[in-house]
């Protein structure tokens, strides 16, 4: 955190007595942080504990005349390079959530480009409240970081959820999320990976053996390669990768409206799921009985989300993988060249390769160039090939429009 600024921001909550431990915790780590409070906040701890804390004034007022002759919001806006709103406030996320600009804490998060996360705290009530639980997940789905809340003993006497997260927990989380030094910072980077699963009934369905191992760990390399990265995952049972932001889906048709709600934010798409190419074409209301010998399925073809992506016109750099069982390299090259693709990862899948397991074997295809990463565990390949990836897009940008044009 050497030298990182974060805003912090405090509103009327009574866990803001934490906040001015969190300062410490955050400082101690060396960072610059700069308190902005809400008026209510200013109810609960005073600005001299966090201006002392900080090393910083604090900033309260929109109409601050001296501060605003310098457009001092903007500024603020600006010289964040992450938000933590802690706590947040039920009114706040409620504010956060409508778009609000009516103070100078939720002026600034509306006027930021940095990353905002927030940590929640309040009466367990409030926090499973509709309106609160609706307010958050349009958040959410806006790539705000939601940080907690935790379950235990409240200020209100309560027992439940609503607990704001202990500061040596934020501070540590916060560290994840800071943007990173590496080939792709300041990228976004939208990553699909896992199966997805189509409905037959209401407790069947049709899926595929993908176990979403290898886009978790494209996921973890392009975070580490200093990307913001969304994955939008099929169900799998694996932990999300450290400050990357995941968004959980079942079907094709509910994956392709997540990519489709993010893409337009994004610089790269990686595609790696297992994308189901069919689905029952009317699923059944009710368990289906085993009435006779055989039972059919009429199938419909679902939407193709990559070809969806590389067709827009304003489209990200876009990377397929080719999961094949024969013909690999030829089958991948197809797709390639077929869905206008930037490069693709091939690889070869089938009873004991590919899916489910830790290591894999990829090879790299662009229209006019190839590179073997030979056979190795998931992440290092992964690595491998993010950095492939960040140096095509990088060449992408400066008019040379593939790897393989720049290396020619
Ligand atoms: C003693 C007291 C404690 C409060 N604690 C909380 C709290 O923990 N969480 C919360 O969301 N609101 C709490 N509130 C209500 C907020 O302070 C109130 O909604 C306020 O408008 C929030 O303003 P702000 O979001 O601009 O900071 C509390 C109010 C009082 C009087």
């Amino acid at each position: 955190m050497q030298g990182k600024h974060i805003l912090l921001g405090v509103t009327g909550g009574i866990a803001a007595y934490k906040s001015a431990d969190l300062v410490r915790r955050l400082r101690e780590r060396g960072a610059e942080v700069q308190v902005a409070m809400t008026p209510a906040a200013r109810e609960f701890v005073g600005p001299i504990t966090f201006q002392a804390l900080s090393g910083r004034p604090v900033r309260i007022d929109l109409w601050d005349s001296a501060a605003e002759a310098a457009m001092g919001h903007i500024e603020l806006a600006r010289w964040a390079e992450l938000v933590l709103i802690a706590p947040a406030s039920a009114d706040f996320l409620a504010r956060l959530a409508g778009g609000k600009a009516d103070d100078l804490l939720s002026t600034l998060c509306l006027a930021t480009e940095a990353p905002i996360a927030v940590a929640p705290a309040m009466n367990r009530i409030m926090w499973g409240n509709a309106a609160t639980a609706a307010n958050v997940a349009l958040l959410r789905q806006r790539g705000v970081h939601v940080l907690g809340p935790a379950e235990g003993a409240q200020a209100c006497g309560e027992v439940g959820e609503g607990r704001m997260l202990e500061p040596q927990d934020l501070a540590d989380r916060l560290a994840e999320l800071l943007p990173r030094d590496g080939p792709l910072r300041g990228r976004r980077v939208l990553i699909t990976a896992g199966p997805t699963r189509e409905r037959i009934d209401p407790v069947r369905f049709i899926s595929n053996r993908s176990s979403g191992k290898m886009g978790f760990a494209v996921a973890q390399a392009a975070r580490e390669a200093g990307a913001e990265v969304v994955l939008v995952s099929g169900p799998v049972a694996l932990p999300t990768p450290h400050g990357v932001r995941r968004v959980d889906v079942e079907s094709a048709q509910a994956m392709l409206e997540a990519v489709q709600r993010e893409i337009a934010q994004a610089n790269i798409f990686i595609s790696t799921a297992a994308v189901a190419d069919y689905r029952p074409a009317s699923p059944a209301e009710q368990k289906i009985k085993k009435t006779s010998d055989r039972l059919h399925l009429d199938m419909e073809r679902t939407v193709d989300v990559l070809a969806t992506v590389a067709a827009r016109p304003e489209r990200p750099f876009v990377v397929g993988f080719a999961a094949e069982t024969e013909s690999v390299e030829q089958n991948a090259r197809g797709k390639l060249l077929n869905k206008n693709l930037d490069m693709i990862a091939a690889n070869e899948v089938g009873h004991t390769k590919g899916f489910d397991c830790e290591d894999n074997h990829l090879v790299v295809l662009w229209r006019n160039a190839r590179q073997d990463l030979g056979s190795g565990p998931k992440l290092a390949l992964a690595r491998e090939l993010v950095r492939l990836i960040a140096e095509s897009y990088t060449a992408s940008l400066t008019g040379a429009r593939h790897l393989d044009t720049v290396r020619a």
